[in-house]
């Protein structure tokens, strides 16, 4: 029996098997607004198989996007051109779930394929905001640091974006909170050397986090999925974001309404070295999986059905995230699942297994 083509139920969503397409920006809207592109993009890997089509980071305010480029949900408008994607992924019998994000001093960059690196504010840039007047590295932008009306504000926009999701038709949440956007920018002292009661001990970084995670709870109601991306760890050599915070948040995060984990790493110390290899991550899902007493996920260059199948056997994880195989092969699910009858009603006569 496959434990990857397997359902899981959480709360009212029962996603039809554990094979999840992991958040990718595209970096392709304009305004924030959802398009053809992310229809067919997102569309085909739910026609693909994948139990779960999660939308690329989108942002809660203008300000927290990485690029001009970045897909939104501020404001009403942005609800309807969603609507086309979530009707779809449904329509397909996939779960459409969507992340939920901040930028945080990462914000105002440029396109990859454009060169990536600050974009100039007469070009359509703005200043990032942060915990801290810490830049990412030398050559960033150093951010201006948020007041607590600010960080007020932050917070009402996670819980309007939640809400706007639901109307959209997004059936899970996930909550970015890894990758040194502005969530993990609060967790780390390397980037958060605050004074006041976002800042400081434990508590009080993990404070910004916590309090999104149960206002976006009390807003979506008790019947929706929500996950948190993780960066587990940070790779930082001393006295960092590391796999016992984590442990520790998770058990927070829990009694805040989250259901599930995201285990991924990195991405908020410009030097940090990280050991490329199969399944780099999933020790830290398996950390998390052990210590606390919720479900996870594991992400990173898993790209083989049975590499995914020993990892939820060996109960390192939950569900598996999948980004980049997924682009190379957007029906990776059901190549792997070899059964006829999952293929779209259309296909079915005519393919051989
Ligand atoms: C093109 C691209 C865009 C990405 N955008 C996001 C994103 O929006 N949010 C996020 O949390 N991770 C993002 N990631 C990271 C992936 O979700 C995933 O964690 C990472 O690529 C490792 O998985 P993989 O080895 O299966 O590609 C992105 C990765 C790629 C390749």
């Amino acid at each position: 029996m496959s434990k990857l083509f397997e359902p899981i139920q959480i709360r009212d969503e029962n996603i039809k098997n554990r094979s999840w397409v992991s958040p990718m920006c595209t970096y392709s809207s304009e305004d924030g607004m959802a398009n053809d592109w992310h229809l067919v993009h997102l569309g085909s890997r739910a026609m693909g198989g994948a139990g779960l089509v999660m939308m690329e980071a989108t942002a809660v305010s203008p300000e927290g996007r990485i690029s001009p480029w970045d897909m939104g949900l501020w404001k009403d408008d942005h609800i309807i051109p969603m609507r086309k994607i979530t009707n779809f992924i449904t329509n397909s019998d996939s779960t459409p779930a969507i992340q939920l994000a901040h930028a945080g001093r990462k914000a105002s960059t440029n396109r990859p394929w454009s060169g990536g690196g600050n974009i100039d504010i007469t070009l359509g840039g703005w200043e990032p905001v942060a915990p801290s007047k810490i830049p990412f590295s030398e050559k960033s932008l150093i951010p201006n640091e948020l007041n607590s009306n600010e960080i007020s504000n932050i917070i009402d926009d996670f819980v309007n974006a939640s809400q706007r999701a639901i109307e959209s038709g997004f059936k899970v949440i996930e909550l970015h909170f890894a990758h040194g956007y502005l969530i993990h920018e609060f967790l780390s002292p390397i980037s958060n050397s605050r004074e006041d009661s976002y800042g400081g001990n434990f508590d009080n970084r993990t404070l910004l986090a916590k309090t999104i995670a149960r206002k976006v709870r009390d807003a979506v109601g008790d019947d929706v999925p929500i996950f948190a991306r993780l960066s587990v760890t940070e790779y930082f050599p001393g006295n960092g974001w590391d796999t016992n915070s984590s442990i520790k948040l998770s058990e927070s995060l829990k009694s805040c309404g989250v259901d599930l984990i995201d285990c991924s790493s990195g991405a908020n110390y410009s030097e940090q070295k990280i050991e490329l290899k199969p399944g780099y991550q999933v020790g830290l899902s398996e950390a998390i999986k052990n210590q606390v007493d919720i479900l996870t996920g594991a992400v990173g260059l898993i790209t083989e059905y049975e590499h995914a199948e020993e990892i939820l056997n060996n109960n390192q994880a939950d569900a598996i995230f999948m980004a980049r195989e997924y682009l190379r092969n957007p029906y990776w699910a059901l190549n792997a699942e070899q059964n006829k009858n999952s293929w779209p009603l259309q296909y079915q006569r005519s393919i051989n297994l």
